[in-house]
């Protein structure tokens, strides 16, 4: 069976003091599902989260990293400092990651690849945008982002993979796409994935949406038959709303 995940990103949001507050209210969550939980905080309170959490079952992940071991990469962290840090997944190819600093495919198959060689999970961020879909060019534009980022790798590294399906307009603008949109593009990404890398590979790779999931459309979108699960950004800042997704499985 597919793992079910829900992973909560904090973009640049929480300094310590808040991180730590937020900690603790989700250790006081009940956990209903089975669901695998993570939380992606700012990089300087990754360690911080990870030492807080380590008894718990919630994995802290991180929200992006350079493809280079080190170097001359001024203001970037590589997958080595993540792992020191006990941080084994991190969130490659989100559209805020896209948009606004500029990472193509090209530079994402190389992070992807990185995090691999360094034993690293990898949830992988797409979507197509608003102009996109109503030009009806979404599938297009989601399958070519899953080709040239993932289409190199090797059967094996399918273990490693989890996808995020998040179309841009629905992020963060409280628009979400309705249940049936995200099964129908969730079943094409599968079966793009079934064309190149066969049935099984297909049928276990986690495919999770994002956009605007929150407590009250959680249990409609989760129910899809191809959705494994939800990458959550405002909901996953109130410990209750995360929680009240988790629960949604
Ligand atoms: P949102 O963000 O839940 O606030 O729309 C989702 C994401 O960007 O991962």
């Amino acid at each position: 069976m597919r793992k079910q995940i829900v992973a909560g990103n904090w973009k640049m949001n929480n300094d310590l003091t808040e991180t730590e507050v937020l900690i603790a209210e989700l250790k006081r969550q009940n956990k209903t599902s089975n669901a695998e939980v993570m939380i992606a905080p700012v990089f300087t309170n990754l360690y911080h989260a990870y030492e807080a959490l380590r008894k718990d079952n919630i994995e802290v992940v991180a929200q992006n990293m350079h493809y280079d071991n080190n170097g001359a990469y001024t203001g970037e962290v590589s997958a080595n400092m993540l792992k020191c840090v006990g941080v084994n997944t991190v969130i490659l190819g989100h559209s805020e990651r896209r948009a606004y600093f500029n990472e193509n495919d090209e530079a994402l198959a190389k992070k992807v690849d990185a995090a691999l060689d360094h034993d690293m999970r990898v949830i992988f961020c797409f979507g197509e945008e608003l102009n996109d879909r109503k030009s009806d060019n979404h599938f297009n534009i989601v399958e070519s982002q899953i080709k040239n980022a993932l289409f190199h790798l090797e059967d094996k590294d399918w273990n490693s993979i989890v996808l995020a399906y998040e179309p841009v307009w629905a992020i963060g603008t409280g628009e979400t796409a309705t249940p049936e949109q995200a099964q129908e593009m969730h079943a094409f990404i599968r079966q793009t994935i079934e064309e190149k890398y066969g049935n099984n590979i297909a049928q276990s790779v986690s495919i999770l949406y994002g956009g605007s999931v929150k407590p009250n459309n959680a249990k409609e979108i989760f129910t899809k038959p191809d959705v494994d699960g939800g990458l959550i950004g405002g909901a996953s800042l109130k410990a209750e709303d995360f929680f009240a997704i988790v629960n949604a499985f």
